[in-house]
């Protein structure tokens, strides 16, 4: 569509604390089975804050890349959850990492990342040569976790990609469609200071439709038919959303990656989160054409459909891994201690 890239770093991080199915129903009436069977997810993880979590999944893609921060062109970074009102977390972010580069905060909410890679993708077209997008989300910051409908679903967690420019021609944005309707505000929201309001019912039903129809026009903005799709990542929210959406769709939960059952739904953060896993299942491969889509409150929402590059930092992931861990547990892990404020 513009010129190549590549992901030349992946890497995500979840905080230690786990809130399983069984804990929350000690504070409100609910069950671990309602829960699986009606959303799909097992546990969340709870703690840190957006800063401290996207610093360490930033470090983790640029140790996988193999790049000094000074090479990182410009930082974005998707939350709905930054320390401050002003400024974003991202400069926070930017200075903890060793980047020095441009740095903005984008919030779309869980459409968040996927905007930030088309984003990422007008950025290299204008001639940067790395982009670092990372989403990171403090959820449990704007939760209650003794409120039956959104308690059950938020989590915390980040995921970080660099994306190089690459014009070999291999990999590739192929289509995008991003959209947005304002006059759902109300079915989700935060106030300042408060917690999710949400009308479950409806948003579930307007995220099937939407994403029927982003999918649909990015589909065919790229003239690709849904057999042609190698990989899908959907945002976590629920599997039902996923499935009645995929049933409408065409699409199969067989090439379909979830990551829901253990992290909840992590809102900017869930589609990279997804990503570091399959590149460890090794579902990633050179040409793959990948479909990545988001929705959430706003409404918004956003489909990309990208090309695979065969960049070997990414596809021995899973090789890297396992010596990242050989490694790892050879010296001590510095983890940044940085206050809720980020500081
Ligand atoms: O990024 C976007 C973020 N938001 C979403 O994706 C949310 C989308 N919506 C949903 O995921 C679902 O609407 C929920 C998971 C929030 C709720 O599931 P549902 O299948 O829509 O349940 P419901 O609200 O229609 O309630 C069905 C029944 C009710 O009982 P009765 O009236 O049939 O006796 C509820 O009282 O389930 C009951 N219920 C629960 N029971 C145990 C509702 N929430 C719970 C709960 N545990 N947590």
């Amino acid at each position: 569509m513009t010129g190549g890239f590549c992901f030349s770093g992946v890497g995500s991080h979840l905080p230690d604390q786990v809130v399983s199915n069984d804990d929350l129903a000690k504070s409100m009436e609910t069950s671990d089975q309602w829960i699986r069977e009606r959303t799909g997810i097992g546990e969340r993880r709870v703690g840190s804050t957006t800063t401290e979590m996207a610093v360490v999944a930033g470090a983790k893609a640029l140790e996988r890349a193999g790049l000094d921060p000074s090479s990182i062109d410009h930082l974005l970074l998707a939350t709905t959850t930054p320390e401050y009102i002003a400024p974003g977390s991202s400069p926070v972010v930017a200075h903890k990492l060793g980047l020095d580069c441009g740095a903005l905060d984008i919030q779309a909410v869980c459409s968040g990342w996927v905007y930030g890679l088309v984003m990422a993708n007008g950025l290299l077209a204008q001639g940067l040569s790395r982009v670092m997008l990372i989403g990171s989300e403090m959820m449990d910051y704007i939760t209650d976790y003794s409120q039956r409908d959104t308690g059950i679903l938020f989590g915390n967690g980040a995921g970080a990609v660099i994306l190089e420019r690459n014009d070999s021609g291999e990999g590739e944005l192929l289509a995008f469609d991003l959209g947005s309707a304002g006059q759902y505000r109300s079915i989700l929201y935060a106030e300042h200071g408060g917690v999710w309001q949400m009308e479950g019912r409806e948003v579930f039903r307007q995220a099937i439709s939407v994403m029927q129809r982003s999918v649909g026009r990015a589909l065919d903005n790229a003239g690709l038919a849904v057999q042609d799709i190698d990989l899908i990542i959907p945002h976590q929210a629920n599997i039902r959303i996923v499935e009645a959406a995929w049933k409408r769709i065409g699409f199969s939960m067989d090439n379909t990656a979830m990551r829901l059952h253990e992290t909840g739904n992590t809102s900017a953060a869930s589609i990279p989160l997804v990503l570091d896993k399959a590149l460890d299942e090794g579902r990633l491969f050179a040409g793959a054409k990948v479909l990545f889509v988001g929705f959430g409150a706003g409404m918004t929402w956003g489909t990309v459909i990208v090309r695979w590059a065969g960049d070997p930092r990414t596809l021995g992931h899973q090789q890297n891994r396992s010596k990242h861990q050989q490694n790892r547990s050879n010296m001590k892990v510095e983890t940044p201690k940085l206050g809720r404020d980020g500081e």
